[in-house]
């Protein structure tokens, strides 16, 4: 009998690595807790209802409640004041069964996100966002907090094997979250591509985008990367997730990335959907920062 063969597919399964990754975070969560009779803990710390972010904080709780790690959901009305936001964090960084702290991004607007993140203790930093994580990352050291999501593009990366040593890196997007420290983690020592950083001032784009052997698009524009702006044989990493209208889908929207992915993928040697692809992966790095947060918390 003639058995049919999987067509070859140049999609990375963002789902697949995720959860490779979470089962070794799952079984550092039960080793410790057979060492030391305690349990990793994050805060989740909501303000306001913006729809997006009430579902990434709920994923974020439900995948600590599969992985062992204890967390609480701390949801605050949209009309919090800052000090009422810097007293809660405050309380979260002397309560020791919380061992990281994460504020959901964006905040509403009379809340100054920079003072915030510098008032989230640097040890709790699971999100990488503190001046001090941040500048310990770009001064080489990436042995601490990495930021969740250009680390999960790493691994994606890496564990898809994609060398990235001398290859010439394009990122889109110069976000705090994702362009800047994407830009960091690339051009790392033992990472050694060559970055270049592409945003909304960038004149003539394409002839960037063109010349990329590795793509990380984070530019927030829904199908923004068209086909006829990449080169054969392209590696792409979506990190865009944006809600367009869609009358006929069932909840009145669909969720496309920053890449046209129908005209992209065929040119591509390797590409992430979305969903499916880099949202996954920017949980698993929280989990795992969340469990470092823990093991680090037994070495002071
Ligand atoms: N909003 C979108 N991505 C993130 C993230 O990685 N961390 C936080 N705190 N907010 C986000």
């Amino acid at each position: 009998m003639k058995t049919i063969q999987p067509e070859s597919s140049n999609l990375i399964d963002g789902k697949a690595i995720a959860d490779a990754v979470n089962r070794e975070t799952a079984t550092r969560v039960a080793d410790i807790g057979k060492q030391y009779g305690a349990t990793p803990g994050l805060a989740v710390i909501l303000v306001g209802d913006n729809p997006a972010s009430k579902v990434y904080v709920n994923t974020k709780v439900k995948k600590c409640a599969e992985l062992g790690i204890y967390s609480e959901k701390i949801v605050l009305p949209k009309e919090t004041s800052q000090p009422e936001l810097l007293d809660v964090i405050h309380k979260l960084n002397c309560n020791p069964t919380i061992h990281g702290i994460l504020v959901q991004s964006p905040p509403p607007p009379q809340i100054d996100e920079a003072e915030v993140v510098k008032a989230v203790a640097p040890d709790k930093d699971v999100d990488c966002f503190h001046p001090q994580n941040v500048g310990r990352m770009l001064l080489g050291d990436l042995t601490g907090f990495l930021p969740c999501t250009p680390s999960g593009v790493l691994q994606l990366l890496q564990r898809s094997g994609i060398e990235t040593a001398g290859k010439n890196a394009v990122v889109l997007g110069r976000s705090n979250i994702v362009g800047k420290p994407m830009m960091a983690l690339l051009s790392a020592k033992g990472v050694d591509a060559t970055v270049t950083m592409c945003h909304s001032r960038t004149k003539n784009l394409a002839d960037f985008t063109k010349k990329a052997d590795i793509i990380v698009a984070a530019i927030g524009k829904p199908e923004f990367l068209r086909g006829d702006m990449v080169k054969k044989g392209v590696v792409v990493i979506d990190v865009g997730i944006n809600r367009v209208e869609a009358p006929d889908a069932p909840k009145g929207y669909r969720l496309v990335g920053d890449v046209a992915f129908d005209e992209v993928a065929p040119k591509a040697s390797k590409i992430t959907p979305v969903p499916g692809g880099v949202g996954p992966m920017t949980i698993a790095m929280l989990m795992r920062n969340t469990v470092l947060a823990f093991e680090a918390s037994f070495k002071r």
